[in-house]
């Protein structure tokens, strides 16, 4: 299993967050952004991403992502992911993210089933399962929405797809047992908001 560090919630400032993940055995820095639309929260500008020694893995909780496609998919960006929710037309943003040489990910939200993205599922690298309703850092996780990766899981074996399975939100060290069967999972204020990011990765045990 491997983990992406959500730079969402953190005690530090942003150059010092990454900083400290990029001493940590992390695979992927996660970037949330929000555009105060999709979910009421806004996040500010980042600044410092190209100062991550690890691949970013973008998460976009905005209702329109065109724009946010092209300002993401520079630096080290690996993933870029959105939220299946939108008004948008999601087939064409795929092929837009691809276009860039990126992988495309998809996010569903808590009270989204997993048929909202079937049709997508044979174009996507990723699938992200919010664990908890988008918006904020530091939220319990939703067991209402854990049954989705076993289906993910299943429906990929069926038809060969690729993507990777990633969770998101509520991800700790009491939590991590019940989303084992991911392929990522993201965790932002159990690390983030610690003294020592390593001492607190190591107890998930991955
Ligand atoms: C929630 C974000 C998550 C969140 C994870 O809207 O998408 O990535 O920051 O943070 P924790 O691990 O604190 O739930
Ligand atoms: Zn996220």
């Amino acid at each position: 299993m491997k983990l992406a560090v959500s730079i969402l919630s953190s005690n530090y400032s942003e150059l010092e967050t990454i900083n400290r993940i990029n001493e940590t055995k992390a695979d992927y820095i996660h970037v949330d952004v929000m555009d105060g639309k999709f979910v009421s929260e806004k996040t500010k500008e980042y600044e410092y991403l190209y100062k991550s020694k690890k691949k970013l893995n973008v998460h976009l909780m905005v209702s329109s992502p065109f724009n946010y496609i092209s300002k993401y998919s520079v630096l080290n960006t690996d993933a870029i992911i959105i939220p299946v929710e939108i008004e948008d037309d999601i087939a064409s943003l795929i092929e837009y993210i691809h276009s860039r040489g990126l992988k495309a990910g998809l996010a569903l939200n808590p009270d989204t089933s997993v048929n909202a993205i079937e049709p997508y599922l044979k174009k996507l690298e990723v699938v992200l399962i919010m664990t908890v309703n988008p918006g904020k850092g530091g939220q319990k996780m939703l067991d209402s929405t854990l049954y989705k990766i076993d289906l993910l899981d299943k429906m990929r074996k069926e038809k060969k797809y690729k993507y990777k399975i990633v969770v998101d939100g509520g991800v700790n060290d009491k939590t991590i047992g019940k989303v084992k069967n991911a392929d990522i999972v993201v965790s932002g204020s159990f690390i983030c908001k610690s003294e020592d990011y390593n001492e607190q990765i190591s107890k998930l045990n991955l």
